[in-house]
């Protein structure tokens, strides 16, 4: 899914037109390249490390078990080129920089310099975060944070995306004839609900019911009550800023999976260095960066323009329910959301390969 995005926002932005591209396939080698990319010739296939060891720079979408499988024997073979790619595998490797250009352009610029050859996206709900709050985290005003997070079905695949939607659909007819006639008696539509999501409604991909529920716990168990998704944020949002050990902004709280479809949400409190006016720090967060859009805290623009329906298939970052926490003058809330395909995956990849190649 991220690759099908990818390869449609290139297209768009005519990436394609600043490069010779070499399609691989994993399971279709000597098959058809894209027929957009004009004398790309067969798809080549994508275990073949001499090939692959011919290209400069190397972009792909294909998940943690691909990179495992090659990254590390390419390399064995002296292949220097760029490795970009969305996986966790090598994210948090000394040796690799985590892109987010709008946000750590400077990382990225003085990575180039200085020789770092794997550039790896961030994690989609942490991107989407420092995207709608750079001006705060980029200011160094952040002390510390928490993050709630609403993550869409979409982090966990396509399979999972159709499971959803069959779950609403399964709920839907289970109880259609009581919904036709308005005099039904609403305890006995949700018993029926109830019953169907804990008897035999399909949950082969996410485990248990989405649809008419939500899961909290995202990713492996590290054993200490945290789960992998949350340990995330704290590291990868350091590493993405490039903060020393001493000015580590301390990041943390829960990831839960929602019925969404395609974009992630979170809901934060930031302790602030400074008591700053609300209206500066919206300032800020709208000057950061052209994707940050400031949703005004009024209930109105909030259900507007503050939603995964809203956000979804766009590379705006809405940013709102800014406030003042009544722990005190330098705490405020914050909620973003952003497209988890775009930002959270797509986007900072293709734009990494565009500024390898100087064309951003
Ligand atoms: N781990 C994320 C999720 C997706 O499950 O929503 C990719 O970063």
């Amino acid at each position: 899914m991220v690759g099908s995005v990818l390869m449609q926002r290139m297209q768009d932005e005519g990436d394609f037109a600043n490069i010779n591209p070499v399609f691989f396939s994993t399971s279709n080698a000597g098959g058809a390249a894209p027929s957009f990319a004009d004398g790309a010739g067969k798809l080549e296939d994508a275990f073949d490390l001499e090939t692959l060891a011919k290209l400069p720079i190397i972009v792909t979408a294909q998940g943690g078990d691909y990179t495992k499988q090659v990254h590390s024997d390419l390399r064995g073979r002296g292949w220097d080129g760029l490795w970009i790619d969305a996986a966790s595998t090598l994210r948090m490797n000394d040796d690799s920089i985590i892109v987010l250009d709008p946000i750590n352009r400077d990382v990225i610029d003085k990575g180039l310099v200085n020789g770092t050859r794997d550039y790896i996206g961030g994690n989609c709900t942490v991107s989407c975060m420092l995207m709608g709050l750079g001006g705060l985290f980029k200011n160094d005003l952040v002390e510390w944070g928490t993050s709630m997070t609403y993550q869409a079905a979409s982090g966990g695949g396509a399979r999972h995306m159709r499971e959803l939607l069959s779950q609403f659909g399964t709920l839907n007819a289970e109880v259609s004839t009581e919904l036709d006639d308005p005099a039904s008696a609403i305890l006995e539509i949700d018993r029926k609900v109830l019953a169907h999501q804990r008897t035999d409604i399909d949950a082969t991909q996410f485990g248990v019911p989405l649809a008419g529920s939500l899961i909290p716990w995202i990713d492996a168990d590290l054993g200490n009550g945290q789960s992998k998704e949350e340990w995330k944020a704290g590291v990868e949002t350091n590493k993405i800023l490039g903060t020393s050990e001493e000015n580590r902004i301390i990041m943390d709280g829960l990831c839960i999976r929602i019925g969404a479809m395609r974009s992630h949400s979170q809901a934060l409190t930031l302790k602030l260095r400074e008591d700053l006016p609300v209206a500066e720090i919206e300032s800020l967060l709208a000057a950061d960066n052209e994707w940050a859009k400031v949703v005004p805290n009024t209930k109105e623009a909030s259900m507007a323009d503050l939603t995964p329906v809203a956000a979804s298939g766009t590379l705006d970052i809405p940013v709102g329910r800014i406030r003042k926490m009544e722990m005190g003058p330098n705490y405020i809330s914050a909620f973003t959301v952003g497209d988890q395909l775009l930002w959270g995956a797509a986007e900072p990849l293709r734009r990494m390969l565009n500024i390898a190649t100087g064309s951003l």
